[in-house]
């Protein structure tokens, strides 16, 4: 089967995850960090705000509420998140290793003020060991069904 894994702040990529779900088949599962962002964590102006602190050391790996994706049952996992400080957020490189993806096939997918992965793709590939990962693609808030069907296809 097919999963759909997403972290969302602000309901961005919630939108995506939720209509990339519809369009794949795939079951639907939320990365949540135990302790969640509030607004003004999420403030990239403020130096000292916990994203901007949490996102300055690139050994950060904030704690998951829970590990129970149902990894180990999907063959194809969507990784989405939004774009932070030009990468995928450290919650996901918390999701990348709390599970074995020995065998499987990863394709990000994210939102962003206009920024690509960067070096986020190669940050998942690395910390998805064994598996094999696809490239990230960028989507707007209202990508529609349609469009996301064809990019499943596509793949
Ligand atoms: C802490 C933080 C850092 C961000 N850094 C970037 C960035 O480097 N480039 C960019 O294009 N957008 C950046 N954004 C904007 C988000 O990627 C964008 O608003 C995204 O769609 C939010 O998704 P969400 O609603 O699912 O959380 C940043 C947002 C936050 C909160």
């Amino acid at each position: 089967m097919d999963l759909v894994a997403y972290f969302s702040a602000s309901g961005s990529t919630r939108k995506v995850a939720v209509n990339l779900a519809e369009a794949a088949g795939a079951e639907l599962y939320v990365i949540k960090p135990a302790v969640p962002y509030e607004r003004r964590d999420l403030n990239w102006m403020d130096k000292k705000a916990r994203s901007t602190v949490e996102m300055a050391d690139r050994n950060c790996r904030p704690g998951l509420a829970d590990t129970s994706a149902p990894v180990a049952d999907a063959e194809r996992i969507f990784l989405g998140f939004p774009i932070w400080w030009y990468r995928e957020p450290a919650i996901i490189d918390s999701f990348l290793e709390a599970y074995d993806f020995t065998g499987k096939t990863i394709v990000p997918f994210f939102t962003s003020g206009g920024s690509q992965l960067g070096e986020g793709q190669e940050r998942i590939e690395e910390l998805a060991k064994g598996a094999k990962v696809l490239q990230g693609r960028r989507f707007r808030a209202k990508a529609e069904e349609a469009e996301l069907r064809a990019w499943v296809e596509s793949l």
